[in-house]
């Protein structure tokens, strides 16, 4: 029954430190598989999808080495299988980057389907159109993907995705950096994570350029080598801390964050009339005053991130006024409106678009979290609503967020997790 419960009207006050990105360093261990020697990551976030990942890769024969909670050695110099159907692997989305790097190194691979948060339907038929242009025979059975370049190896060629997709684009650079030749991505995705995932193959000896732009130049090595490297600041967890303050008329300073990548995020944070400041690695954030509406629509980057979508509609429900959030990702990621509307919240979702009226104030209620960006904006609105707001299924905020309830208590919130009602009774008794 893991749970949090939170008991709401804090102002966040402080500073707060970001982890690494947990959407990189997934597809960063997958990468160390890409070669016998010794990879060793740090700044690696400790959280539920990172762990599942490492289980995962030892798994299959590689050597895994923990150093300390944000550091791990990888040495895959004694893969035994390439067909990853484990316990671990059926629970994350990121399989396709287990497939992208094993079918690179040893032009087969079979993975299980990927899972991950029921945010929308999820196709992946740009990453098996990726995997096919590279020459691979590409097969969906009993569950399973598999990606087969024996006969023939995997030779580079021009992929053109008709969407943009950062999966896609990380999967299909992977393979294409141990095949045969030159591969060019076009439409391929910018975010962050594709350009952390091409600098730490760069470092490994490979020959990738454009990463960031739409355009992405590889040219095939035979090997990588050992690399040291470490993950970008996740700015999903950045942003979310950025909201905190906007939503509790908190000051944050949120350290440890590259303020490029939180642009499109901060820009709307200013329309609100809260106040950002940002320094070389740092942002500040000081809300106040009535929040402004403005209207959102969620693009790739550097547009809003869909990731941000359901943390900023929790500001917005407190505005003066009526905002627009339109969602042009991913179609079922408006269900957390029903938590939020537990909580007094005033939202119609017409289509991909959910229409706010700001409210007075939020109320404490018993919500779920769905899914993992949708359960931070939970935690969020539990955090400036009146009275207590429990949070229950954790599992999915555990995920992506590092020691959330320890971050957010040292704003000043007061948020724990609980496992038993014993527990829950003797939160309520001591915070009143
Ligand atoms: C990544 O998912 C992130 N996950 C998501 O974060 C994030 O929401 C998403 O990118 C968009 O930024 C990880 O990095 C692990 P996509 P991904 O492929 O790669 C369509 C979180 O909360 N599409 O960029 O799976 C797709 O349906 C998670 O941390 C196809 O049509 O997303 C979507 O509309 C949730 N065919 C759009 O592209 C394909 O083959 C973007 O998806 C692939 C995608």
């Amino acid at each position: 029954m893991d749970k949090y419960i939170i008991k709401g009207g804090a102002r966040l006050v402080g500073d707060v430190e970001i982890s690494g990105a947990k959407n990189a360093a997934l597809a960063l261990l997958a990468t160390t598989l890409m070669t016998d020697e010794k990879v060793v990551i740090d700044n690696l976030p400790d959280v539920k999808d990172i762990n599942i990942v490492i289980d995962s890769i030892a798994e299959i024969g590689a050597k895994v080495d923990r150093r300390d909670r944000n550091t791990v050695a990888v040495q895959a110099d004694d893969i035994y299988d390439v067909v990853v159907n484990n316990e671990y692997v059926k629970k994350i989305r990121t399989s396709y980057y287990l497939l992208g790097a094993l079918l690179g190194r040893y032009k087969y691979a079979e993975v299980t389907l990927p899972g991950g948060c029921n945010i929308g339907s999820r196709p992946i038929d740009q990453h098996i159109k990726g995997f096919k242009a590279l020459g691979a025979k590409v097969k969906i059975e009993h569950g399973m993907i598999s990606a087969d370049a024996r006969e023939h190896g995997l030779v580079g060629n021009n992929v053109y995705f008709d969407v943009v997709s950062v999966g896609a684009t990380i999967s299909v650079m992977l393979a294409a950096t141990l095949a045969e030749g030159k591969t060019r991505i076009e439409n391929a995705a910018k975010e962050p994570q594709v350009v952390d995932v091409a600098n730490m193959l760069n470092t490994m000896g490979a020959n990738i350029k454009g990463a960031g732009t739409d355009v992405i130049r590889i040219s095939g090595v035979k090997k990588l080598h050992k690399t040291e490297y470490s993950v970008i600041p996740d700015p999903i967890e950045a942003a979310t801390f950025m909201m905190a303050a906007v939503v509790t008329k908190g000051n944050i300073l949120v350290k440890n964050v590259i303020p490029k990548h939180l642009e499109a995020v901060t820009a709307k944070i200013l329309e609100t009339g809260s106040i950002v400041e940002e320094f070389d690695d740092a942002i500040r954030v000081i809300g106040g005053g009535k929040l402004e509406t403005t209207h959102i629509k969620t693009l790739p980057y550097p547009g809003f991130p869909t990731d941000m979508q359901p943390q900023f509609t929790v500001a917005l429900c407190l505005a003066g006024g009526t905002s627009t959030v339109t969602e042009s990702l991913f179609e079922s990621r408006f269900k957390y409106v029903d938590e939020l509307t537990k909580m007094g919240a005033d939202i119609r979702v017409e289509g991909n678009t959910a229409i706010i009226r700001g409210v007075d104030k939020l109320s404490g209620a018993e919500v779920n979290a769905l899914d993992l960006r949708a359960g931070a904006a939970l935690v969020l609105a539990g955090i400036v609503a009146d009275g207590f707001t429990t949070v229950e299924d954790v599992y999915f905020i555990q995920r992506g967020y590092e020691r959330f309830p320890e971050k957010l208590r040292k704003l000043g919130a007061t948020i724990e997790l609980v496992t038993s009602e014993k527990e829950e009774q003797k939160f309520r008794l001591r915070v009143g």
